[in-house]
Parts: C-alpha cells; sequence; structure tokens
C-alpha cells in the first residue's frame, strides 16, 4: 500500500497553492495544506500513516520549518522531510545530522522551478529500501514433516542469509527420519521454493483445521494447534499477500484462536506450555490475544467484533518484524537495540507501519484494528513509538491492546514463575 499524501507547509497561501497544483499535476498523491509548523504537526498526528512526505517553509509563525522538523525527529518518523525556504540547510543549527537522519530527506532553495520541485519530490519518493525477495519461504520443519507426507517438492535448509541446500529432492521417498539430524541441530524450519508455498501452505492449515476438530483433542494440542495456525497465516500474509483465500484462513485461525482461548483454564497454564516450544512471535500473538481478551471482558470497551479484532491485530501486529529478537525489543534506549546497525533500528522502529501495510487497506481490516497496530507501542507518558502520543490521546481499546502486548513480553520474558 502506498501512503498517498504529501503534506505541504508554507504560510503564505499563494506558494501552498502553486505547490499544490505542480505536486498534483505530476504525482498520484493527494495534498494536504498547512499554513505553519503546529498546524502541520495536529495534521501529522491525525494521518501520519496515509503522509508519503512533507514539504516545509522555514520562517512561519505559530511553528516553524525546524518545529515540523524536530517533531519528525522525536515521534522517529520515517517520512521525509524537504526542506522548501531561502535558507540553505547547514544555516540552520537543528539542521545538524539532516542526511543521517533520514537519507531521503532533502531540499530546495527558494525561488525554484517546478522541475527541480518535482525531480527533488520525485527521487524522496522513489523506493530505494525494497527488501529484496527471499527465493525460498519458511515452513516449520515438525508441521512440514507431520502434514506433508507426499514428497512432491524439493526442500530445502537455510545455512545463512542467502545460502540453502537442498536436503530433499522432488518426487524422492523420503527416508524415515530424514528431518531429524536437521531438529538436533536446532533448525526450526525447512524451505521450499515460493511458487509451493500457497499450495503447501493450504495443505498444512487444512490439516490443522481438522486436527483442531477432532473430538479427542486436548486442550493443550488445541492451544498448540491453534499457535501453529497463526505462525502459518502470519507467513501466508508475508508470502503472498492479502487475498480472498488468505481472508478465509485468518478468519478460521480468528475462530480457532477465540475458541482456544475460551477453553483456556489458567494464564499459568498456558505460559507453561507455551515454555515448552520456542518461538517468539507466535507465542507472543497468541498470549497478546489471550491477555487482551481476558482484560476486554472485566472492561466496559464497545466495540463491535471485539474479541476477533482483538485477536487480529495480536496476530498481525509484529507481522513485519523477520526475527524473534527484533520483535522482543521494546526500549530504543536498550542495549539490545543500540547495537543493531542503522537499518535493522529503523526496521525496528517503524514494524508498526509496515505491519499496517502488510495487511492491506480498510477494506480487509477495520480501522481500530490497524489503529491497535499502529499504535502497540506507544506509552501513556508520551515515551513511546512511532508518535510518542499520550494516554488521553489513544482509545480505551489501543490503551488495552498496549497493556496487553507489554504484559504478554513479560510473561514470555520472565516465565511463568513471575507472574
Ligand atoms: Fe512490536
Amino acid at each position: 500500500m502506498n501512503k498517498k499524501k504529501i503534506l505541504v507547509i508554507d504560510d503564505e497561501p499563494e506558494i501552498r497553492e502553486v505547490i499544490a497544483a505542480i505536486l498534483e499535476s505530476y504525482f498520484d498523491r493527494d495534498i494536504l495544506l498547512a499554513a505553519s509548523g503546529n498546524e502541520a504537526i495536529a495534521i501529522l498526528k491525525a494521518q501520519h500513516l496515509e503522509i508519503s512526505l512533507v514539504l516545509c517553509d522555514f520562517s512561519m509563525p505559530d511553528g516553524n520549518g525546524a518545529t515540523v522538523y524536530n517533531h519528525l525527529r522525536e515521534t522517529k518518523s520515517d517520512i521525509p522531510y524537504i526542506l522548501c525556504s531561502s535558507y540553505e540547510i547547514g544555516e540552520i543549527k537543528e539542521f545538524e545530522n539532516f542526511k543521517q537522519t533520514n537519507p531521503k530527506n532533502d531540499s530546495i532553495t527558494k525561488p525554484f522551478s517546478s522541475q527541480i520541485l518535482v525531480d527533488t519530490i520525485s527521487n524522496a519518493l522513489s523506493d530505494e529500501n525494497q527488501e529484496v525477495l527471499e527465493p525460498y519461504c519458511r515452513v516449520r520443519i515438525d508441521k512440514f514433516e507431520e502434514f506433508c507426507k507426499d514428497n512432491l517438492i524439493n526442500v530445502y535448509i537455510k545455512l545463512s542469509s542467502s545460502k540453502y541446500i537442498k536436503i530433499l529432492k522432488e518426487n524422492e521417498k523420503r527416508a524415515p527420519g530424514v528431518f531429524q539430524k536437521y531438529i538436533d541441530k536446532n533448525a526450526e524450519y525447512v524451505w521450499i521454493e515460493n511458487e509451493k508455498y500457497q499450495d503447501v501452505s493450504d495443505v498444512i492449515l487444512e490439516k490443522i483445521f481438522s486436527a483442531l476438530n477432532t473430538p479427542n483433542a486436548s486442550p493443550e494440542e488445541k492451544i498448540e494447534l491453534t499457535i501453529s495456525g497463526i505462525e502459518v497465516i502470519q507467513d501466508c500474509v508475508k508470502n503472498l499477500g492479502i487475498s480472498q483465500k488468505t481472508i478465509e484462513a485468518i478468519e478460521k485461525v480468528v475462530d480457532s484462536t477465540e475458541k482456544a482461548i475460551k477453553e483456556t483454564d489458567s494464564l499459568s497454564d498456558l505460559l507453561d506450555s507455551l515454555n515448552k516450544k520456542k518461538g517468539y512471535l507466535k507465542d507472543h500473538a497468541f498470549l497478546t490475544s489471550y491477555v487482551a481478551c481476558s482484560i476486554a471482558e472485566v472492561v466496559d470497551i464497545k466495540n463491535e467484533n471485539l474479541w476477533a479484532n482483538i485477536i487480529k491485530a495480536s496476530i498481525f501486529h509484529n507481522i513485519s518484524l523477520p526475527t524473534n529478537e527484533k520483535a522482543t525489543i521494546f526500549d530504543l534506549k536498550s542495549p539490545q537495540y543500540i547495537a543493531l546497525e542503522q537499518k535493522d533500528q529503523f526496521q525496528v522502529r517503524e514494524h508498526m507501519h509496515k505491519s499496517v501495510e502488510l495487511i492491506g487497506g480498510e477494506q480487509f481490516f477495520p480501522k481500530e484494528v490497524r489503529k491497535m497496530i499502529l499504535n502497540h507501542h506507544e506509552q501513556p507518558d508520551g515515551s513511546g513509538y512511532p508518535s510518542g502520543l499520550k494516554e488521553n490521546e489513544v482509545t480505551p481499546l489501543e490503551a488495552l491492546f498496549i497493556l496487553a502486548v507489554n504484559l504478554s513480553n513479560t510473561f514470555i520474558i520472565k516465565g511463568g514463575d513471575q507472574t
């Protein structure tokens, strides 16, 4: 999903109108206009998710260009900031580290030609940070062994970030215990060619759903199967995007999660069973669903499809993060975060935006689900991210979700004994 709006900030109405007219004729974006820095900040707070670029004058009453720039820095926004002023960047001390803050930040000196305006903005909107797609998709090794016995496809093990070895050829007879030696070496996943992923995930989900409907499945087995379903659907959305087919599978996983929550006797039993298997992203998704739905039962929150919305936000809030380790980072001042490379810090800082992008437009997930995902790292005192919102700037449902996300993290990190 492209963010569709450009925010133009200038106190002179004629300049705003001219810039808007030029941009509208060159870019498929809506243009938002603000006459001051503080007016722009109010728009940014309300529509951060939809804004792809800020074009800003410097000298303005009621909040100048530095006020807007500082707001973007403080909220750790990835929105490119283009200064459009008679000042040069180097003349203004607030713009120290201008490019380091965001490589797409740029400046245009007034007076400017329409060509310079268009070129600068085209450059800032180009997506050079697009990730290179991997040729293979992962499938949890035990689920593949259990549910995909037909041996119709090539199967690989990942050795390093770009190196895979084939461990099973298409149509080759599978020797008993062929996966065990990799499991013994702590391999969690096998990898299959991208184009085979849809078929394999369909088979695994179908088997998970039919196992869940087996009358003799124990509550513990149902939780384990449900969490496996959560992981498969997370990977489906990452690998295949949102389609009618994925939406149908998501609804089934949400439904089985709701049933599993209702059948869970106690938090400590749940934590005990989670601790037996590793996998922070899937476990945290289920535990957040459980904690948030449990809190929702005892507080008065009006929301249609309350549990389903909470469960959807729980399943997808960290979907853009590639590793369990990155998902455990909650504090941007922590040594764990500081030790990351700049691009990885950016990925952690911005994962809520990317997660919302991955789940598609509002036709698939309602606004309240998207807002829970977007704001799940905000904090009541305004110290959270991405927007530094305070307690009175989030809805009660978002506040409940933030609490559940934080509690679940603490429960998983500290284990059941601490609860
Ligand atoms: Fe997160």
